[in-house]
């Protein structure tokens, strides 16, 4: 046991299987980039064998980064194995992270497996991935519902096989913390070579506790490993919360004594980027990150703060990246400076005519837009990168008309592959008429399940950040689009969603 917490981050796993989270290959990069920065030891990358497009991401990835651990999950088969092994070839370190269900439950109506059928196929995926990798990580899928027995049966001879790091999953968020924590420990106490892998916890959000488990797993049950995303994103409740964990084991090193490698600087970056590229929108009260995390409304509060700040702050507010200047550039801001935000934003971009095709944007904004933030930046960039991309539909312009006491109306010029389309309709108001306009040409029959409009820098003079969610044939997918105009916005983000319900991913789903 060491006195490190290894943090294994799986946004680009378990975060993207949160209905509507689908990331493009180039996005995902961009965040792994981003979790890079943060000095992630572990990055999920993605699970190779699900489809083409995630075998893509997890190779561009592991031939990109180079100081993080960079894995795959997979099934435990043969063909999963070699996949994700073939996909991680170019990574400095790889890790195969392989897992099977083992609660009774998962067993006989998922699987419809037998427990010596599990236990054998267990044994024989690490067995197979450790004639791949050095590094492989077993997952006990739903283990924190499976029988100890049966557990500590498995555990041991999947370590005996050459497993290094035992992660033991809360796979529906049933967990209560002290429970969660003696259950790790007992596992770790009576298997007899717990000691020759590192163990790990890995906990969703059902009940609101992924965080308070995790914790009770480091603490009372010696885990040193969590699993978590930034933002608390996945499926349903979501995952652990990465900036959660990092700032109670930093803030509270009194209580935990344990050493992290995170640059917790670049927390708010992360969670910029991760919330515009899915849609996902951070809640004002979100701990550490929301806009509210370090805000003191109340008259006391502001007082105290002001003749002592550790009077209600127990973390510094630059320490997890947000900024006191929060107005970064204007019209008259220079290409160099831009290029110099950036960075600090932790963009990367491939090319200077990446570069330069950036920036003619953020003159474009800057024109109509007098004090350009950072949430300014990343929502552009981030619309870059979906240009980047050669989506099918892109906007053009728009034209709406409303006015008290007629029916608004809206006429709209966008591109499918390239060619220029028009279409018209009047609506309820002048965002409803605008995406029937689009509607009315696509006929995409998606049904609209969420809109929602945000102020990306917090006033009226603020780019409007508008999502989109979509659902069809059994598909969810998130457009996000952003303009100081907000029907605007509206119709960038339904044509955003609209480009990824074209892209056919047909994936293996991780716990299907
Ligand atoms: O929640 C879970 O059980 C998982 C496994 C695949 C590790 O995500
Ligand atoms: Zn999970």
């Amino acid at each position: 046991m060491t006195d490190k917490l290894i943090i294994f981050d799986t946004t680009l796993r378990d975060g993207e299987q949160s209905p509507g989270a689908s990331m493009t290959r180039d996005e995902k990069l961009r965040i792994a980039r981003q979790l890079e920065r943060l000095k992630v030891d572990v990055i999920e990358a993605g699970f190779a064998a699900s489809s083409n497009g995630d075998f893509e991401a997890v190779q561009l990835i592991a031939n990109t980064i180079k100081d993080s651990t960079i894995c795959s999950l997979s099934r435990a088969n043969d063909r999963d194995i070699s996949r994700a092994a073939e996909a991680l070839k170019g990574a400095n370190r790889a890790r195969i992270h392989t897992f099977i269900a083992t609660s009774a439950l998962h067993m006989e109506k998922k699987l419809r497996m037998t427990p010596d059928q599990v236990f054998e196929q267990a044994k024989q995926a690490v067995r197979f991935a450790r004639n791949l990798v050095e590094d492989v990580e077993f997952s006990p899928e739903d283990g924190y519902r499976s029988d100890p027995d049966f557990l500590c049966r498995v555990l041991e001879a999947v370590i005996k096989e050459g497993a290094t790091t035992i992660n033991v999953p809360d796979t529906v968020g049933y967990a209560i913390p002290e429970l969660y924590g003696s259950f790790l420990l007992d596992l770790r106490t009576r298997i007899p070579n717990s000691d020759k892998a590192i163990w790990s916890v890995h906990c969703h959000n059902d009940l609101g506790m992924a965080v308070a488990n995790s914790l009770a797993g480091v603490k009372i049950g010696g885990a040193r490993q969590v699993e978590c995303t930034i933002n608390g994103l996945g499926e349903r409740a979501g995952n652990c919360s990465l900036e959660e964990i990092v700032m109670a084991v930093k803030t509270r090193r009194d209580y935990f004594g344990l050493e992290l490698g995170i640059d917790a600087r670049h927390i708010l970056a992360a969670s910029r980027m991760v919330s515009q590229t899915t849609g996902f929108v951070v809640q004002p009260n979100k701990a550490v990150v929301g806009a509210n995390a370090f805000a003191h409304a109340s008259g006391i509060h502001q007082d105290g703060v002001l003749k002592a700040r550790d009077t209600y702050e127990i973390m510094r507010a630059e320490d997890v990246g947000w900024s006191a200047n929060k107005i970064v550039l204007g019209k008259l801001s220079g290409r160099n400076a831009f290029k110099q935000r950036l960075q600090e934003l932790g963009v990367q971009m491939e090319s200077e005519a990446e570069i330069n095709a950036a920036f003619a944007r953020f003159k474009e904004l800057a024109d109509r837009k007098s004090e350009i933030f950072d949430e300014d930046i990343l929502a552009l960039v981030s619309e870059e990168n979906v240009l980047h991309d050669k989506e099918q539909y892109a906007f053009v312009s728009l034209s709406q008309h409303s006015e008290t006491g007629e029916r608004p109306q809206a006429s709209i010029v966008f591109t499918v592959d390239g060619r220029e389309v028009k279409g018209a309709s009047e609506g309820n108001g002048p965002v409803d008429a605008s995406l029937k306009a689009i509607e009315a040409h696509v006929k995409s029959g998606a049904e609209m399940v969420l809109y929602s409009v945000n102020a990306i820098s917090g006033s009226t003079e603020s780019q409007g950040e508008v999502t989109v969610r979509l659902q069809n044939s059994g598909r969810v997918v998130n457009g996000v689009g952003a303009d100081p105009d907000i029907v605007v916005a509206s119709a960038k983000a339904y044509l955003s969603a609209l480009n990824k319900l074209q892209s056919k991913a047909d994936r293996v789903a991780a716990q299907g």
